[in-house]
């Protein structure tokens, strides 16, 4: 596959959890006018507005993501838009739309145009509950229960039958569920990960919605964006694989996270009240076995339990104190 320079930047879904940060990071690495941030609705906040460019598109309306790319001339798309697994429970039209025909849109343009690479996430949800769910292998049972995790599961063949047939250079993580302090996740099952914590510093209190024996694999933000980056300027020829990778950070379950948060915080109290979302979090591995990551593009995690939850509890109760929590 010929490599060809990543020079102008599209992030969409950047006003999401992982997006809103990941763009920052990439404006801080490129140049701030060589990222252009996209969102579909929501407004972004004054950082991303005001470090460089941003437009509205809907990843499901190939005319919009066309006028926004030929606008820039964009020659690398990080695809983060994307509807997760609880609402696409509640609304599977919706997540087969975004995830699916976005993808499909985002593939095309990206065809068409001859671009330069690809980064289009994938996820633990494209396990199932015939998957083994401990040190899961790179190379298992793909039969998942969720519209999430059925439209990541096509996501990933689509993408790299894109890298096969045309040569395209797409690139992708099955990601674990992302902790994370800047903005809030939505419509996860992972997260109340991260709710936990912005409860307990609030309020003291969190009543979790799985059990306290869940154990589910996650990953802190400053791991993911590295290994976002990572992957997207490994040397393509030690890819054996492309948009499927395993990716791992740490496992813990509900109660654990809840025990570690008491280390700093004695006084937080912690209740259990499982929902349908208890149901897709059973449907998930526990831990990743993500020995093709590191082997291909020299993967490692940095942050585990106690180092996250203290990061966590620093930069939020920060924000408490300022009143912008
Ligand atoms: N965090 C995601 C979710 O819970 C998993 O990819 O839907």
């Amino acid at each position: 596959m010929s490599v060809k320079e990543m020079k102008r930047i599209l992030v969409t879904g950047a006003v999401g959890q992982i997006g809103s940060e990941l763009t920052m990071a990439l404006r801080a690495r490129y140049g701030g006018e060589n990222v252009v941030a996209s969102g579909h609705r929501t407004a972004p906040g004054p950082e991303l507005r005001d470090s460089g460019p941003f437009e509205f598109l809907n990843v499901s309306q190939r005319e919009t993501l066309e006028a926004v790319v030929d606008k820039y001339a964009i020659d690398t798309i990080y695809h983060m838009a994307a509807i997760l697994s609880a609402t696409g429970e509640e609304r599977p039209h919706l997540a087969w739309d975004v995830n699916i025909n976005g993808l499909y849109n985002v593939l095309e343009v990206a065809r068409e145009r001859e671009m330069a690479r690809l980064f289009c996430p994938s996820s633990i949800a494209a396990f199932g509950p015939e998957t083994p769910q401990i040190d899961t292998p790179q190379e298992t049972v793909l039969r998942p229960t969720t519209m999430y995790g059925v439209t990541k599961v096509a996501g990933e063949l689509l993408c790299n039958y894109y890298v096969k047939r045309f040569g395209l250079d797409v690139r992708g993580v099955r990601y674990p569920g992302i902790i994370s302090s800047e903005t809030l996740p939505g419509g996860g099952t992972t997260d109340y990960a991260v709710a936990i914590f912005y409860e307990a510093i609030k309020h003291r209190r969190y009543t979790c919605f799985v059990r306290e024996d869940t154990v589910l694999p996650m990953m802190y933000m400053p791991d993911c964006i590295r290994a976002t980056l990572m992957l997207m300027e490994a040397d393509v020829d030690q890819l054996v694989h492309h948009a499927d990778f395993n990716l791992a950070g740490l496992s813990f379950s509900a109660g654990e996270l809840a025990a570690e948060i008491q280390k700093h915080l004695p006084d937080f109290v912690c209740e259990y009240a499982p929902d349908f979302r208890q149901q897709i979090a059973d449907s998930w591995p526990r831990t990743i076995d993500d020995s093709a990551a590191r082997a291909e593009w020299g993967w490692q995690p940095q942050y585990g339990l106690a180092e996250m939850t203290t990061d966590m509890l620093e930069k939020l109760g920060q924000k408490h104190a300022e009143g912008t929590l």
